[in-house]
């Protein structure tokens, strides 16, 4: 297993945060690599992964899908090992057993049983979690140190409704079953949360963790979570493979800290940055517990430190500031219960830009044009909407008890005088809607 430019190897779901940058090491480390993705012709999953180093040369992109039986037979063919990192991750689901439970557990037989068949693959790589570690019903606090003996109990996650951790906890048992009976040589990395720079352009899960703390939060969880560097991830994955010796679980945790001492940590790297004072309930912190660092270490890994992962992961959100990322970290709280009690005015992008240009080449222009096509209050915006699309589920109340903000009204006089002719709110609301939905930042 020694590493070896020219071998070629599969990665599976490598659209993703932690898999796009097992792509770009296992690129710099001289790899052939055939990765795969649900939507080959959706730029936003494949155009950060053509622009690697070495993508031009040695990176091949192949359609698959966990749910499709056979979806990975082809591409795994030929290979030498196998990176299993496709599943997915986030916590706010309607459906748990289609939407996270099938893809882990069903899906990773699927990629084994492809495996199976494919006697090139000398070893299989699986991306696990320390979800399918942690939860097993013992206390965790600061003198328990959790290990790789460690396994989490499906009827507990059940119990507790942690969807996530179950479909984690199921695929990494299945898995091992199916290895010892097909006789393939698996290794697991059972990470934390992962933060660190974001390689892809639109937001995962776990780096949303941290953009909601710098996105004007006003309470953080009472939760206690290990976390660990995304290029550390990477890496232990591509050292599990190539470390001849590797064998078992490794669990990767840097430091475990409760919310509050990440805030803390995030306050004093961008000490000006608005950050939550209280947590979100009145409960006694959530304890914090160690996890161990031997297994991993034998992987030759070395540990990131939480505030340079924290840094890395502030610096890049910062960078990819843009409105892939606020749509999606809008799109991560959907399902609003509530309506904002406030009333702006509203226009349209088009308008805007038009007024611009007309300022510009209208020799008459002076002074300033305000730009308002009307004045609503939310629940307006909400009726406007459920007349455009009578089924979308929208929120049926106001954040508050108190009246709501009146209207007012805005003058057109000044912006007519550029030729300015408003599009109707209905139109740009609807402009608006169709838009976000071509860009599958929402799905309705
Ligand atoms: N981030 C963490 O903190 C963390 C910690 C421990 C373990 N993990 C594990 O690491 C892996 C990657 O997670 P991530 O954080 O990198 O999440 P991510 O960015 O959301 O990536 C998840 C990947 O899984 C793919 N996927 C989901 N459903 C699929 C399906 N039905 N068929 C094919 N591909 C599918 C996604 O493909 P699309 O791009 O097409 O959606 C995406 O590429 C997962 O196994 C996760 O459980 C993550």
């Amino acid at each position: 297993m020694s590493s070896s430019a020219g071998k070629v190897v599969c990665v599976t779901g490598a659209s993703g945060y932690i898999a796009s940058w097992i792509v770009k090491l296992l690129l710099n480390r001289g790899y052939t690599v055939k990765a795969t993705v649900r939507d080959p012709s959706d730029a936003r999953k494949i155009d950060h992964l053509l622009k690697l180093d070495g993508a031009k040369e040695r990176l091949h992109l192949f359609k698959a899908n966990l749910l499709e039986e056979g979806s990975f037979d082809t591409v795994v063919q030929g290979c030498h090992g196998v990176f299993h990192t496709a599943s997915p991750f986030y916590h706010d689901v309607k459906d748990p057993q289609a939407e996270l439970i099938e893809p882990a557990l069903k899906g990773t037989l699927n990629v084994l049983n492809s495996i199976a068949k494919s006697p090139n693959v000398k070893r299989v790589v699986l991306t696990s979690s320390i979800a399918a570690v942690a939860y097993n019903g013992n206390p965790r606090t600061p003198d328990v140190v959790v290990d790789e003996t460690w396994f989490s109990n499906p009827d507990i996650c059940r119990e507790s409704k942690m969807w996530y951790v179950l479909s984690k906890t199921l695929a990494e048992d299945a898995a091992w079953k199916f290895v010892k009976e097909n006789n393939i040589d698996m290794v697991t990395i059972n990470p934390a949360m992962v933060i660190g720079p974001l390689l892809q352009p639109v937001l995962n899960t776990s780096a949303a963790a941290v953009l909601n703390l710098i996105n004007g939060a006003e309470t953080f969880p009472n939760s206690t979570f290990g976390w660990i560097n995304v290029k550390d991830v990477a890496n232990a994955h591509i050292q599990a493979y190539e470390v001849s010796s590797a064998s078992g679980r490794h669990c990767l945790v840097e430091r475990v800290v409760h919310f509050s001492e990440l805030v803390k940590t995030l306050h004093d790297l961008y000490p000006t940055l608005k950050l939550p004072e209280k947590s979100e309930d009145d409960k006694p912190y959530v304890p914090g517990y160690q996890v161990s660092k031997e297994k991993a270490k034998t992987l030759g890994i070395e540990f990131t430190p939480l505030e340079v992962s924290l840094k890395e992961t502030v610096e890049s959100l910062k960078e990819k500031n843009g409105l892939v990322f606020y749509a999606h970290a809008m799109f991560l709280k959907k399902c609003a219960e509530t309506f904002p009690n406030s009333t702006f005015g509203w226009i349209n992008v088009k308008d805007v830009a038009n007024a611009h240009i007309q300022a510009y080449e209208v020799s008459s222009a002076s002074g300033r044009h305000c730009l308002v096509e009307r004045v609503v209050h939310f629940s307006e915006l909400v009726k406007t909407l459920h007349d455009l699309y009578p089924t979308l589920k929208l929120p049926e109340k106001s954040e508050d008890d108190k009246p709501y903000v009146p209207g007012y009204q805005v003058s057109k006089e000044k912006a007519k005088t550029l030729g300015i002719e408003f599009t109707p709110l209905e139109v740009s609301l609807k402009e608006t809607v169709e838009s976000l939905k071509e860009k599958k930042f929402v799905n309705i």
